[in-house]
């Protein structure tokens, strides 16, 4: 079994304001130090844009990475209201999610935008989440393996194989997503493993052992160790929970003991 490092994400989503959002980073921080998760678990918070500096400014030495909920790839220019990659990176922003489903479906970004967006961000050095999941809808369609099969080669295209070591891959059933309906364990497992074979088929044997899927959709500290001890459930990318420090490092914890 190749040895992934798992890979925890608090997405805040447009939740917190300046005095909440530093309580909880604080929190977070202190927490994660005093059990000493950041020695056995990625852990990056994705915090609402206009809090970026102020997180990143308190999350500095805790070893909690600074993550974006979305990015634009375009440089500079007429793009009102868009956030920019150097302006990301100027804040110290690592890693960015690209396609979350709230994006997708609320927003209404198409594959070839959020690939845009996923290769823009690689290519400048950023680590990307991309972020795959099929609706309720498509399910009960038995349309599951083509949707997140076609987001995933449509996100991915582009991007070569020397750039996969900066993609993780999240798996969020868009029907689990805040609705504490969570896919099962095995029903998760069954798509990681098919997005897995997908990397194999788009890369290589070793690029796809090496990439790490994350589980996303209404992970609790109740659920977490069920979902993260399957072998291709690599952490996780957590919304509701990621608000409450205690549920969060709960979750990190569970990762970072199945891992
Ligand atoms: P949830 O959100 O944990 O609130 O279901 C997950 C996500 O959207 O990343």
């Amino acid at each position: 079994m190749p040895d992934r490092r798992p890979f925890v994400g608090g997405n805040w989503k447009m939740n917190t304001d300046l005095a909440s959002g530093r309580e909880l980073i604080s929190a977070i921080g202190a927490g994660a130090g005093a059990d000493g998760l950041v020695a056995t678990c990625d852990i990056a918070v994705f915090p609402p844009f206009v809090y970026l500096q102020a997180i990143g400014e308190l999350s500095g030495n805790s070893g909690i990475r600074l993550g974006a909920q979305d990015v634009y790839h375009e440089p500079n220019g007429a793009f009102t209201g868009e956030i920019s990659i150097d302006m990301l990176l100027d804040l110290g922003v690592g890693v960015v999610l690209a396609g979350h489903s709230e994006r997708r479906h609320v927003i209404g970004e198409d594959d070839a935008l959020v690939n845009r967006k996923a290769r823009a961000a690689a290519e400048a050095g950023l680590e990307v989440i991309l972020c795959v999941g099929e609706t309720m809808e498509q399910r009960e369609a038995g349309d599951t393996q083509d949707v997140n099969l076609n987001q995933l080669k449509r996100g991915l295209d582009g991007i070569g194989a020397e750039r996969m070591a900066q993609i993780t891959i999240a798996y969020e059933p868009v029907w689990a997503i805040g609705t504490g309906h969570t896919a099962t364990p095995e029903d998760a497992e069954a798509v990681h493993g098919l997005l897995r074979q997908k990397l194999a088929e788009i890369y290589d044997e070793s690029t796809a052992n090496s990439v790490r899927i994350q589980y996303g959709g209404s992970v609790k500290p109740n659920n977490a160790r069920d979902l993260f001890v399957q072998p291709n459930i690599d952490g996780g990318l957590i919304g509701g929970a990621s608000l409450k420090a205690e549920d969060f490092l709960a979750i990190v914890r569970a990762a970072a003991e199945a891992g």
